[in-house]
């Protein structure tokens, strides 16, 4: 059985039909082909696959593609705006807060979400805002200073 939804993805719409059981970040990967966002885990806990619905950071191996009908969708595929690169992630690029790159989409969709929020965040407010997303590489410094640069250039 599948069920219709309809739905907006990086400012585009989308209506498919999908098996009830399909995650909403299989939706992404495997039916729209949006690879950016990276499944790490499956189990809650990486935030490998974090992306925005209706502007809210949601990890999404933890929502079903059924759960996303008729929401807004922000994937880091749609971060750019006219060929250029959003804030956080140029950001991201200038201050080599990345290595492997694999968690770099979520943690970029979720320091957008945390400048939302907090535009002038204290170092703590950004290691506590990113606690969700799990980097193996970095030691997150460089992400932290990423966060702050970003924050700066928004002032
Ligand atoms: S893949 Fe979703 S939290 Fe790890
Ligand atoms: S850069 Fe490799 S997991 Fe973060």
């Amino acid at each position: 059985m599948k069920v219709p939804i309809a739905l907006t993805v990086n400012g585009r719409r989308r209506e498919d039909a999908v098996e009830p059981r399909l995650l909403l970040v299989h939706y992404l990967r495997d039916v729209l082909g949006l690879t950016g966002t990276k499944v790490g885990c499956d189990t809650s806990q990486c935030g490998a696959c974090t992306i925005l619905l209706d502007g809210l950071s949601v990890k999404s191996c933890t929502l079903l593609a059924v759960q996303a009908d008729g929401a807004q969708l922000t994937t880091i595929e749609g971060l750019q705006r006219n060929g250029r690169l959003h804030p956080v992630q140029e950001a991201f690029w200038e201050l080599h807060a990345l290595q492997c790159g694999y968690c770099t989409p979520g943690m970029i969709l979720q320091a957008v979400q945390l400048l939302q929020e907090r535009p002038n965040p204290t170092e703590a407010e950004i290691r506590h805002g990113l606690e969700g997303n799990l980097c193996r590489c970095t030691g997150y410094h460089n992400i932290v200073r990423a966060v702050q640069r970003a924050a700066a250039a928004g002032r």
